[in-house]
């Protein structure tokens, strides 16, 4: 009777256990999913406060500069990468930045992004872009 007694404690505190566990590992998912989230709002804020918004568009339409859905799907990560660190330089040097100079007259300024910002836009165009891609692809 006793040791019975200990095994559905045993039991119990095993079941206890595993009730406690699995709600752990799905928060734990969703922390993730609201990393995404941040980040992607970071890279919105970024936008705005360092005056891209001035310019630019993602999925609205062309302003001063080109929208920018997309644009890593027509463009290299690294061609990005450049891009948003020297723009200044690129429009003499890089045959698709001076395309793109011919079609919107107007060069884009240097915007001064650390590596970090830049790291940040690219990640914010990527979720864009698959984003609002399914979002498109639904309609
Ligand atoms: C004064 C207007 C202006 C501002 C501000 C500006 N851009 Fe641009 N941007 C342009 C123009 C114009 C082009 C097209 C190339 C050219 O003519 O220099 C361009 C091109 C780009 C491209 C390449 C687009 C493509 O289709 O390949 C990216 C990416 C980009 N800008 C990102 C940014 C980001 C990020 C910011 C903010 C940090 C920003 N721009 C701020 C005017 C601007």
């Amino acid at each position: 009777m006793k040791t019975r007694f200990k095994l559905s404690l045993i039991t119990k505190a095993l079941l206890i256990t595993l009730v406690l566990a699995i709600p752990n590992s799905t928060l734990g998912s969703e922390d993730k999913s609201n990393d995404k989230e941040e980040l992607h709002e970071n890279g919105e804020e970024l936008f705005q406060s360092k005056g891209c918004v001035a310019c630019h568009t993602i999925g609205k339409g062309k302003l001063t500069g080109p929208d920018l859905l997309g644009v890593t799907e027509r463009r290299e990560e690294e061609w990005l990468r450049n891009w948003l660190k020297n723009p200044d330089t690129m429009i003499f040097s890089d045959p698709i930045a001076k395309e793109l100079l011919k079609e919107y007259f107007v060069p884009m300024p240097n915007q001064g992004l650390t590596d970090e910002d830049i790291e940040v836009f690219i990640t914010y165009f990527k979720y864009e872009d698959s984003n609002q891609k399914e979002v498109e692809e639904k309609d």
